[in-house]
Parts: structure tokens; sequence; C-alpha cells
């Protein structure tokens, strides 16, 4: 039996990285990361260069380029399969425009997890000919696979699929989703952004045609920074018509008279890069990958088997799959009336959210067993809160 220490030796190593945890339960990386020393350094950096540079475009620009391969090494992509965004929704918003209806593939399939701006992106293609089904999760904790083979068909374009659900912190079958896909000639667009940071990524090995996430929650940065991956024999059979001057084959040759995109991943971004996101976001994933993925991945299953199991002692109603590899790292447990009991927890300084009638109680490498501890016993003086 591992003593208290030795379970909590990776956020021992690292809290003091994070001030805000000295003073509080943060449990809502699912929303926002804890501040480290190196994002706050980063911002700190990014002022001084424009106080001492002025405008140093050319370096910014260099950065830019940093956090496209920083992003790539995170998920065993190259470089120029990546683009750098200003959120997700840039990103899916530059794929779906780049789409064009071909042989009748009119048809975009999209499953009951995902976060609302993907449905509504793909919903706001119907009034360019799409059609759009919905893939139900019925009655179990995960969207099933048989749901996605009934509904992905030789007339289906893309399937877009989210890795974590937002809402209940289950993971959809990947691997089986992109073989059904791709047996009936559709791409598939894997929203990341709950898994990043959390879980080992690497989209060659898992085949992914699409990928995009964010930086502001497990990869520890702030808002203002989105990633997509695009297979690279993928990138120009996609002509983004949500474009701009940053997305163009030479940017600084201010042409007016075309519409040349970039050849590699670049064409998928449109104008002046988020700069201070992105000296944020470089330092997030660096520490990340520091810190360790992996060992993260294996951390927060601990924690979040002692979550469950002190939730179930409580007599709580997890919603969260049991099977720990169908989880990541958010767990979602049944409330009475969930902003009363994410209130009554803040009171007591421990930090949650909520969504869709369940408390969520998001772990990262920081959190300690004591802190599932502290959680729990929150949880055990408002149980009324608990359905
Ligand atoms: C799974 C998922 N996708 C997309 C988003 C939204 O991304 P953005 O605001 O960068 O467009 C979120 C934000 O919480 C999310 O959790």
């Amino acid at each position: 039996m591992a003593t208290a220490t030795e379970r909590d030796a990776l956020p021992r190593a690292i809290r003091h990285r994070f001030p805000l945890l000295e003073h509080q339960t943060y449990l809502n990386s699912c929303s926002q990361g804890v501040l480290s020393d190196a994002v706050r350094g980063a911002y700190a950096d990014y002022l001084r260069d424009w106080d001492e540079k002025g405008a140093p475009w050319e370096y910014w620009m260099e950065r830019t380029e940093s956090a496209r391969a920083s992003f790539a090494g995170l998920i065993g992509a190259d470089d120029d399969e990546v683009a750098v965004t200003a959120s997700v929704s840039a990103g899916v918003n530059a794929i779906a425009s780049g789409l064009r209806i071909a042989d009748g593939r009119n048809r975009i399939v999209v499953s009951d997890f995902e976060f609302p701006t993907v449905g509504q992106i793909w919903h706001a293609q119907e009034d360019r000919g799409y059609e759009i089904a919905h893939v139900h999760q019925g009655d179990s904790p995960v969207v099933p696979l048989e749901a996605f083979d009934a509904a992905i068909d030789e007339r289906t374009a893309l399937v877009a699929v989210t890795q974590v659900c937002y809402r209940n912190g289950a993971c959809i079958d990947l691997e089986g989703v992109i073989r059904i896909a791709h047996e009936r000639g559709a791409l598939v667009l894997v929203d990341s952004y709950q898994a990043i940071g959390t879980m080992p990524i690497d989209v060659h090995a898992l085949g992914a045609d699409l990928l995009v996430a964010g930086a502001l929650k497990y990869l520890l940065a702030s808002a203002g920074l989105g990633f997509l991956y695009c297979r690279r024999d993928l990138v120009e059979q996609l002509r983004p018509t949500a474009t701009g001057w940053f997305a163009d084959a030479d940017v600084f040759a201010m042409d007016i008279q075309d519409y040349s995109p970039a050849p590699d991943a670049r064409r998928f971004q449109a104008g002046t890069p988020p700069i201070p996101s992105i000296y944020a976001g470089i330092a997030g994933i660096e520490l990340m990958k520091e810190i360790g993925v992996a060992a993260t991945r294996a951390h927060v299953s601990q924690l979040n088997e002692a979550l469950i199991a002190g939730a179930d002692e409580l007599g709580g109603h997890v919603v969260t799959p049991r099977d720990p590899a169908s989880r990541g790292a958010l767990v979602a447990i049944r409330s009475t009336d969930e902003h009363a009991l994410v209130a009554a927890l803040a009171a007591d300084g421990i930090l949650t959210s909520s969504r869709d009638g369940n408390l969520r109680v998001s772990a990262h490498c920081y959190n300690t067993h004591e802190d599932i501890e502290t959680l729990l016993a929150g949880l055990g003086r408002h149980r009324s809160l608990l359905a």
C-alpha cells in the first residue's frame, strides 16, 4: 500500500508553482487551469518584449511558430499540420467553411456529447446545403458505437466527435468511430479540448483527420488560444472561406487580387495571431510536457477512483462511466441543485463547476488525495444537494 507521500509524489513536486493552491481546493480545471509561475512569467515577458522592442513582429511571428511546434509535439503531429487559432470555434469554422458538397455527401454526423459551439457551427452549415444528424447517448453513460454505426452512411461527409464529454466526462470510442467513418469514406473531426493535457494523444496513430483543442483548461494557459490539426494529405482538399491574411501562402505579400491559401495547415488561420495568449500557451504546454501527460493521466485516475468510491459511500449518483478507460479527468455527480452545490462548496473554499444537473469535479496534476478528501467532506456537509 502506497503511503500518502508516495501516492501524491507528482502534485507535491509541483504544487509550489501554482500559488492559488495555497488557499483554495481547486477542482475546476475542466473550466480553467490554475495560474502557474511559468504562465505568469510568460505574460511578464510579453509586456517586457513589447516595452523594450516596440513592435517586434518578426519575433512575435517566431513565437507563433514556437506555439505551433509546441502543440504539434504534444499530439505527435508535424508542425505544418497545425494551425494556431484564437479559439476552438475559429478552427471548426475554418474547417466547416473549407468543406464542399461532393458526390452527394451532404451529411454531418454530430454526437450528443458535443460542446454547444461545435453543434451550432455544424447547424449553421444547413444554410449551405448540409444535413446534420445527431448520434444519441440513450440510456448509456457513453454514446454507443452502434449508434455511430447506424448514423454514418455513404452520404456522410464528416463526423464531429468529442474525445471527452464536457458534461459527464465520458470518453467516446474514438478508434471505433474513426474506423467506421473511414470505411464509409467520411472524415472525422475530434474535439480534444476536455482531454488535452490529461490524456496522451498521438494523432497519427489515432488516424484522426482533424483535431481541435484550446489552451485554457488542462494546458494551464489562458483564454484566446486554440489549435487545429489537419492530416497533411487532407490540407489542400479543404479551401476555407472563413479566412484572413495570416492564412495566405505569403502573409506579407499584401496581395488583394486573389485567394491563395497556404499549402499547409496555416490556411486555417485568419487574422493577427493572439500574441499575448501565445506566450502563455507555450509556457503552459511546455510546463505540461515537463510535468508529464501520461503521469498526469495515471495520477488523476487514482484520484478519481478515490472520489467515486467516496461519492458512492455518501449515496451520491456518479454519472461518469465506472470504467477508468472510458473517462477523462472530469467526474460528474448528480445534484438536486447543482448551482447551489457549487456555491456552497465555494463558500467552503472548494472550487468546482456544474453542467446539466451535475456537479463537475475535475482534478489535474496538481491535485492531491487530500483535495479529494476535502471535497468529500464538503459533499458530506451538503449531502441534501446530492441527488
Ligand atoms: C469540449 C469543448 N469544446 C469547445 C469548447 C469551446 O472552445 P472555444 O471557446 O475555444 O471555441 C469548450 C469550452 O469549454 C469545450 O469544453
